[in-house]
């Protein structure tokens, strides 16, 4: 099964060859070698020996995957040839870097994990072909490591081709086919197999017509991709529409307790694996946002899960099942409906009742990516129930690939927060792991979801549109790897991609490392969220959705401002929470100041943890989050000359688009709440 990604570690190793001056593979040269032992390949550092792992040693034992790794043993090198234990536990995509008798090593358990291994060295560079005996083991922590595309194959009236791409048209489709010449995606699939990404969607959860006909008719085109990703460990996925037997199988009804819906699926994807043998499944956006769903039939989505579920279940696929259904045509005059508590009404009561091939896909916010959002209630309350918790590479957002914004300890953030009552984090919770464990790589690991997120890449010459938005791709893999301190990834990112000099390191830093923080000082205030143009989503617009049917309200009026999500006086939200958190967030005195406004409705002088007032807040953070990014830009303009001149352009310019719109942001919420509220700006700057 190994057999191509087995052939792209064989052309690594020649590209590491020439990088390092001699890098020698030996593997077993049999199938019968294969299969009598675990270790399916290894790499040794310096030329003249070829042999056969063989399998007589016992495992290392009690290894921990992390920095603290050290182990004794690599049992034993002899002569360029790693001997690992028969029956070794190497999980899938583990890998041990191992410098032993002058010699660098990769071992691992299947040729993804040697692959793994491979890049490691590569990323290490120079100084792992020289550091003392040491053996570092590493496995992925996440089972599945998704990016989704939101691509559409032909260009969408509204959305475009990528919905909420800001990096060009679509590099997989063309006119409505597989492109022609895929020389972009096999780089592509290199770069996401060197950072551990194991899954891609390769169309938007939002099936159009021409889209649903890639389950049935483009088959052809599924496999091309699929060929090009598999080489670097990489399954492909499709979104599907839930009505496709009514509109591409020309059924009178999708209605999943329906045997003929059910026998439509079943040869729908036999015909898929006929063609995609290792296809990975289905991603399903259904009753969200005008998709159909099992809603139609009276039906619930375990039961339209279930239904797909079962079809791929003879071929191991899975369905990512997206947890992402609320009203959007609600009434702005209903206080009482509260978009934030849809996913977990409509999910939590069905824990339980998902075949095992489905995993629930969560947004990491109860609403929808927005700069700041607590977490989402339901990943901490389907214990039942595998769950993926999907978070936004492409920077719909978070300025929109014109901004630079660093996601990383965003994402660092949400992936720490302890929101089990058991203390479980979000990560611990989406990779499955049982509270207080150090995953090792002898545990047996509990079915999980994974780490899903919505690419950001396109056409565009520089891949993301921003150039410094290729640091959220890179840190995603990263941490969806395991990797847990997103100032090092960057680090990692800026070292690979600009390489050494340290005035452009430092200044890359300068700009990314407080560049999330400092979009939210001149957004939208104390996690109230939205304020965007509506529709496109880029800029300021404070009322923009305030009288829209989306549910997204911030109710701000002349006296306060935010949504009363409280169990005593507003939409019961908070009551979602485990404890401690349902407490928490119940209280002004104990919610936190960067959440306040998503939880409580406040008046404009309710004073601040910080010591501020609310308005002096809104103010402050406004001017300052401006003058950051003027900062920002400045700091960019010393290295000029030290990256390739393309790329600094690309970001001068991004830069002063950031800075006029971050004016604009900064003017226009001063003022307006300044209108609403009468309340001066202590400090006297000027407010238009
Ligand atoms: C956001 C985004 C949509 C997208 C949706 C989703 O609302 O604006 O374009 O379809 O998320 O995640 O399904």
């Amino acid at each position: 099964d190994d057999g191509p990604v087995a052939q792209t570690v064989v052309d690594e190793v020649a590209a590491a060859t020439s990088r390092f001056g001699g890098v020698l593979v030996t593997g077993p040269v049999t199938p019968e070698d294969a299969l009598a032992c675990d270790v399916v390949l290894a790499i040794v550092g310096s030329a003249g020996q070829v042999g056969t792992a063989s399998a007589t040693q016992p495992p290392p034992a009690g290894y921990l995957p992390r920095t603290d790794s050290y182990v004794p043993a690599v049992q034993a090198v002899v002569d360029g040839l790693l001997v690992l234990g028969r029956g070794a536990p190497m999980s899938p995509g583990m890998f041990g870097l191992a410098r032993h008798d002058g010699r660098t090593v990769v071992v691992a358990g299947d040729a993804a994990g040697l692959l793994y291994g491979l890049h490691e060295l590569v990323r290490r560079g120079a100084p792992a072909l020289t550091c003392p005996d040491d053996v570092v083991w590493d496995l992925p922590v996440h089972q599945v490591r998704m990016l989704d595309h939101w691509d559409n194959t032909v260009v969408h009236p509204v959305m475009g081709q990528v919905e909420r791409g800001y990096a060009g048209g679509s590099i997989f489709w063309s006119d409505g086919r597989v492109r022609d010449d895929l020389t972009r995606v096999a780089q592509y699939a290199r770069l996401l197999g060197s950072v551990g990404i194991n899954a891609v969607g390769l169309n938007n959860v939002n099936v159009h017509a021409a889209e649903a006909r890639l389950l049935t008719d483009h088959l052809d085109d599924v496999a091309r991709l699929a060929d090009v990703f598999r080489p670097h460990g990489i399954r492909v996925y499709l979104s599907v529409s839930f009505a496709s037997p009514l509109t591409v199988g020309g059924l009178p009804t999708a209605d999943p307790l329906d045997p003929g819906v059910q026998d439509w699926w079943a040869s729908a994807v036999r015909r898929v694996y006929e063609t995609v043998p290792d296809f990975g499944g289905f991603v399903v956006k259904a009753d969200s946002e005008g998709q159909p769903g099992p809603f139609a039939y009276g039906r619930d989505h375990a039961d339209g899960a279930n239904l797909l579920a079962r079809a791929l279940a003879p071929f191991s696929g899975t369905v990512f099942w997206r947890a992402f259904v609320y009203d959007h045509h609600q009434d702005w005059r209903d206080r009482s409906t509260d978009r934030a508590r849809a996913a977990h009404d409509h999910f939590t009561p069905l824990d339980g009742r998902f075949d095992d091939n489905v995993v629930l896909q969560v947004k990491y916010g109860p609403m929808d990516f927005q700069t700041r959002e607590p977490v989402s209630p339901v990943i901490a309350a389907m214990p039942r129930t595998r769950l993926a918790v999907e978070l936004q590479v492409t920077q719909e957002y978070t300025g929109q690939q014109q901004h630079a914004v660093y996601l990383g300890p965003q994402w660092d953030e949400i992936l720490r927060f302890p929101l089990a009552e058991d203390g479980r984090t979000v990560g611990y919770l989406a990779a499955g792991l049982p509270v207080g464990t150090v995953h090792r790589g002898d545990d047996p690991v509990p079915p999980a979801g994974g780490l899903v997120a919505v690419s950001s890449v396109g056409d565009d010459e520089f891949w993301t549109g921003h150039p410094l938005a290729q640091a959220n791709l890179y840190a995603f893999a990263r941490l969806a790897w395991g990797e847990e301190d997103p100032d090092a990834v960057l680090d990692e990112w800026i070292g690979l991609t600009l390489g050494d000099d340290p005035a452009v390191r430092a200044t890359v830093h300068a700009v990314l490392d407080d560049s999330w923080r400092t979009y939210e000082r001149y957004t939208a205030p104390l996690g109230v969220g939205f304020m965007v143009r509506p529709g496109h989503h880029y800029g300021p617009d404070v009322d923009g959705y305030e009288y829209t049917p989306w549910g997204t309200y911030h109710f701000a009026d002349r006296d306060g401002i935010g949504v009363d999500r409280t169990r005593a006086t507003g939409t019961g939200f908070t009551g979602q929470y485990a404890a401690p958190w349902r407490d928490v967030y119940e209280s002004v005195e104990t919610c936190p100041d960067e959440l306040l406004l998503f939880f409580h409705h406040v008046p404009y002088t309710h004073v601040l943890h910080s010591g501020t007032t609310v308005i002096q807040h809104l103010y402050d953070t406004h001017a300052d989050g401006y003058d950051e990014v003027v900062r920002m830009a400045s700091a960019w303009s010393s290295i000029e000359g030290r990256v390739p001149q393309a790329f600094f352009d690309r970001v001068t310019q991004r830069l002063a688009e950031q800075e006029r719109s971050a004016r604009e942001w900064r003017d226009q919420l001063r003022s307006a709440f300044f209108r609403r509220s009468g309340i001066a700006d202590a400090t006297g700057r000027t407010i238009y």
